[in-house]
């Protein structure tokens, strides 16, 4: 197999764009695809500081090591929830974010938040003894990373928060919104969401990269990653659809990209619309000062009463 563009040994197959790379040249299409992506979605500018949320696995971890290689102003920002259940996984995701940083990118910044430390609780026991949280710690997990992204957004002034949810992702969401024509949902997912009413801008630069992209660019680039999964995770219909999508794929190279790229298009150039489902009335929360839809106190803050 040889790569296309030099004709050296290929490191990767993307039959989905009909391409075989070596290992410089993904890099660099990894590199010019997000930039386009970037740019195509006016994300952020070099000018721009933006907060790159790591969790430890290969998305996040390549996405903070390109931006930082493009040249952007990245900082990381890691979220302690807590979450051992017999594989250490908080703790060993931690240390992957430490480790990128001490021998990637010595110069960058890494915010480190502690929920147990910070609030009291790690989330598996928040999780335990709340209602929302009895059948799966997802959902609270959920709540209390967006409010501390927030915070660390607004607090430390960063133009926007970037995760690294990749094109499987976002076609494995699309595609359960769509199965339920959860009209609301498929109104708001995007590449972009802009500030509003206090909530932070949220960016996804990888959403037209594989997760096998993002994953041969961390092996290819060297990036130590953990490979386990939140242990919550196992069995999320998220990864239910994924496995659907990537079962399609095999037969139809392209079909995952098409599925989500075509609906961003069509979205975008107005041949399909979708109501938000009213008009969000954003109030800062009594305690905290987030935005929150419920008036009085948020959610997050009633988590902990
Ligand atoms: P997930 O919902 O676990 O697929 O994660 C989606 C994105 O959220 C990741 O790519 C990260 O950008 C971010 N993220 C997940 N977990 C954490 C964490 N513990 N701390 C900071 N960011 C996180
Ligand atoms: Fe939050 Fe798994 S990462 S429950
Ligand atoms: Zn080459
Ligand atoms: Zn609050």
């Amino acid at each position: 197999m040889k790569c296309h563009k030099c004709g050296a040994a290929a490191v990767i197959q993307m039959r989905q764009h009909r391409l075989q790379l070596c290992a410089p040249h993904f890099i660099e299409w990894v590199a010019t695809t997000t930039q386009r992506a970037i740019d195509a979605y006016q994300m952020f500018t070099p000018a721009d500081r933006v907060l790159v949320a790591v969790s430890g696995g290969k998305d996040s971890l390549s996405l903070w090591d390109l931006l930082l290689n493009l040249g952007y102003q990245a900082a990381g920002l890691y979220i302690s929830l807590g979450i051992d259940e017999g594989i250490d996984y908080s703790a060993k995701s931690l240390d992957m974010c430490h480790r990128f940083v001490l021998e990637h990118h010595p110069e960058a910044r890494l915010h480190v938040v502690d929920v147990g430390a910070e609030y009291g609780q790690g989330i598996p026991v928040l999780a335990r003894t709340r209602r929302r949280g009895q059948t799966k710690p997802c959902a609270v997990c959920g709540l209390v990373k967006r409010h501390i992204m927030n915070r660390v957004a607004r607090d430390g002034g960063f133009a926007a928060i970037a995760t690294g949810h990749n094109l499987d992702d976002e076609a494995a969401v699309l595609m359960q919104n769509t199965l339920h024509w959860q009209t609301g949902y498929l109104a708001r997912q995007a590449p972009v969401l802009d500030e509003r009413g206090g909530l932070a801008r949220k960016v996804k630069p990888f959403v037209r990269l594989y997760e096998r992209e993002a994953a041969a660019y961390a092996l290819v680039r060297g990036l130590e990653y953990i490979y386990d999964e939140c242990p919550f995770a196992t069995g999320s219909t998220t990864n239910f659809y994924k496995e659907l999508l990537n079962r399609l794929e095999l037969t139809s190279p392209g079909a995952k990209q098409q599925f989500y790229l075509q609906f961003l298009r069509a979205r975008d150039a107005g041949r399909v619309t979708f109501a938000e489902g009213g008009d969000l009335d954003l109030q800062p929360c009594a305690r905290c000062g987030q935005p929150t839809t419920a008036g009085g106190i948020c959610a997050f803050c009633r988590l902990w009463e």
